[in-house]
């Protein structure tokens, strides 16, 4: 990094404080710390109450009988309503001025805009809701989405939404394989793709992975392709496969939202876990609606004229929540980017924000970082004067990152809300309300109202101030996931068995004396990679799955810029030597295997990997050995690991 040591600020020491402007104070939904308290608590005392309040903020096609059925750990939120998210996100603002308001502005990394107005994009949705229901899509079943961020990527989930169809958004990024094992857990009857994105400055092919992957996906009778980049090699599979052009050309541009129940399932969302096989997260209809509508209209204290940026991936659960259903929700203005941040220049972002005058812009710690690197002349470029708000997620901020953004991007007049929460969340956990909580760099501060959360020991007890333990969550919430998909038994075992009663994030954390979160990172086998969630065993089976492999280990060191890296130990079969072009072959067959989001970064090969007497891999030496080869630039990410270490201990 950029920035000289002497700069660099321990957490545990952290003693800074940002409050916000009073100006900023007064206009804000929340308007101070008396104020989220006291909506705090009464949450805490009535959380049925306090979510139904929220949830008449939306329309229903008939009310809920009971708020919550919660039989440890299954819940039911609103049980007996029926809704539709996509009527909440199109119909709803049409009846109002809204009618003719940017739902979403899209620029395309080559640079073309498009702005589809709410009445725009609930047409092209009833569209290709009708194209999906001619094509034998129905309620209940499920289809994968694997696109490049375009429009027609939020404008296929919402269709999927509107008919009750489930999806299962794929990013783009993950390999054929990937894509191949997400739809076969799934049983996932269509696909709905591209010919291709652009990512710095290159065509990136979709549907050549589509193809490879339909080889083993005997459930895929229907494949939707939209043409995007105009590639003439792309092949169509008579039958199976149709221009997205085509199946609009003819329908109605009315199509009914479905009633759905409120329990209906909405989306599943593939994630890494502990294991090698990722987890379908499932998210139903009523309480994601609810959860994400508030969150979006309190953290981002959004207003009418407001221009929102989220820079995630759709692919991600921070594009589903924070892109298209929450701010749709609320009839905010979205702004969507396709391409790289540093595409053609490194100041693609703050050009962005200029031109669209965006007001609200969240981002990852991870591109901060490759900002900071990239050098202050390029937003200084940029007059950046629009922006009066700035969040982050996906990974801890270390509190130079913070103090960059909050210096050079928020012209230290922009509250910072860093968000904790996760895909089993559904929407975000922890964080400041921007009008109301004084913010520290490097914390997340305090739960959302109505989310109960604490800091505790194996057994459950909450540990004292300062001191970490595992971070949980002790009550159902809204937008919780309701079971991993077909795995009830997995889903039980994974996330309320370890903490008797309580829902267990996997990460660990501490609290301090006012009460504000720290994030320390995952206790588990899961890594987090430039805000991307992986997991070590499918990375080791990644590896093993190449002939010359014997074993292979991975474990994640600290990166600068990363936040985390991929490093990994193998041992190779009958005696193979090791060679730099053995290194790049094991590093495009993970690319293969899973995606080029996982390719290992550190690759050693070793006789043997170090195991306990009863065959463990000791995971700790071996992190220990892949850190040591680093020098790590920031004291923070040293007291982090100490601590992640002993609790890790703890669980070998
Ligand atoms: O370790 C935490 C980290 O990201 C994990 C969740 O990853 P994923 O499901 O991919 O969702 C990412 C976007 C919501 C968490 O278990 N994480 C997320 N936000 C933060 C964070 N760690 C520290 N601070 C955050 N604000």
């Amino acid at each position: 990094m950029s920035h000289p040591a002497s700069d660099i600020t321990s957490v545990l020491k952290e003693g800074r404080v940002f409050s916000p402007s009073s100006e900023f104070s007064q206009n804000a939904h929340i308007k101070s710390f008396a104020e989220y308290e006291e909506i705090y608590n009464r949450a805490a005392n009535d959380p049925e109450g306090f979510w139904s309040e929220i949830a008449k903020e939306l329309e229903w096609f008939s009310p809920w009988e009971k708020v919550l059925d919660w039989q440890l750990p299954f819940a039911k939120w609103f049980v007996g309503g029926k809704l539709n998210i996509s009527h909440n996100c199109l119909d709803r603002h049409l009846k109002t001025w809204r009618k003719n308001k940017a739902a979403i502005i899209w620029e395309g990394e080559p640079g073309e805009s498009r702005i589809l107005t709410y009445q725009a994009l609930h047409r092209e949705v009833c569209r290709f809701a009708n194209a999906l229901k001619a094509h034998g899509i129905e309620k209940g079943d499920r289809v994968a989405i694997y696109m490049p961020m375009i429009p027609e990527l939020a404008i296929a989930m919402l269709a999927c939404a509107r008919i009750g169809a489930t999806h299962s958004v794929v990013f783009g990024g993950f390999s054929a394989n990937a894509l191949k094992d997400r739809i076969n857990d799934a049983q996932a009857k269509a696909v709905i793709t591209a010919d291709g994105g652009y990512r710095r400055g290159q065509e990136l092919p979709l549907k050549p992975a589509v193809d490879e992957a339909l080889e083993d996906c005997p459930t895929i009778k229907q494949v939707f392709v939209y043409r995007r980049t105009n590639n003439q090699f792309i092949t169509m599979k008579e039958g199976r496969d149709h221009w997205w052009h085509d199946v609009v050309a003819n329908v109605s541009d009315h199509c009914e939202a479905e009633q759905l129940d409120s329990e209906h399932p909405l989306f599943i969302l593939y994630t890494s876990g502990t294991t090698g096989k990722p987890k379908g997260i499932l998210h139903t209809t009523g309480g994601y609606s609810v959860s994400t509508y508030i969150t979006t209209k309190w953290v981002f204290d959004l207003k009418e004229e407001d221009t929102y940026w989220c820079t995630a991936d759709i692919g991600w659960v921070t594009g589903h929540s924070y892109i298209v259903y929450g701010p749709l929700s609320n009839g905010a203005t979205s702004l969507m980017y396709e391409g790289a941040p540093n595409w053609p220049y490194p100041d693609r972002f703050w050009n962005l924000i200029d031109k669209y005058q965006v007001n609200i812009f969240y981002t990852a710690p991870t591109a901060i970082r490759a900002f900071i690197k990239w050098g202050e002349e390029w937003p200084k470029r940029h007059s950046l004067a629009s922006l009066r708000l700035l969040g982050t997620v996906g990974e801890p901020i270390n509190p130079e990152a913070w103090m960059w953004y909050h210096k050079l991007i928020g012209k230290e007049k922009c509250p910072i809300v860093d968000t904790w929460w996760q895909t089993e969340t559904g929407a975000i956990m922890i964080t400041p309300l921007p009008g109301a909580t004084p913010t520290v760099p490097g914390s997340a501060t305090r739960p959302f109202p109505g989310i109960i959360m604490d800091v505790v020991t194996k057994k459950g007890e909450s540990v004292p101030d300062n001191v970490g333990g595992y971070l949980v969550i002790k009550k159902p919430w809204p937008s919780m996931l309701r079971t991993i998909y077909g795995d009830d038994e997995r889903y039980k075992q994974q996330y309320w068995s370890e903490i008797p009663g309580c829902y267990f994030a996997g990460d660990g954390a501490r609290r301090d004396e006012r009460g504000y979160f720290w994030i320390m990172g995952r206790v588990d086998d899961v890594l987090n990679v430039s805000g991307h969630r992986l997991s070590t065993m499918e990375i080791e089976s990644a590896l093993v799955s190449h002939p010359a492999v014997a074993e292979a280990a991975a474990v994640g060191r600290p990166d600068p810029l990363k936040g985390e890296a991929v490093a990994v130990f193998v041992t190779l079969e009958g005696g193979r030597k090791g060679s730099e072009d053995l290194k790049q072959e094991l590093r495009e067959h993970v690319a293969k295997e899973i995606g080029a989001l996982a390719k290992p970064d550190d690759i050693r090969f070793t006789d043997a990997l170090p195991k306990t007497r009863s065959g463990k891999i000791m995971r700790r030496l071996l992190r220990e050995i892949a850190a040591g080869s680093e020098t790590i630039g920031d004291t923070t990410t040293l007291e982090d690991i100490s601590i992640l270490a002993k609790l890790r201990e703890d669980e070998e």
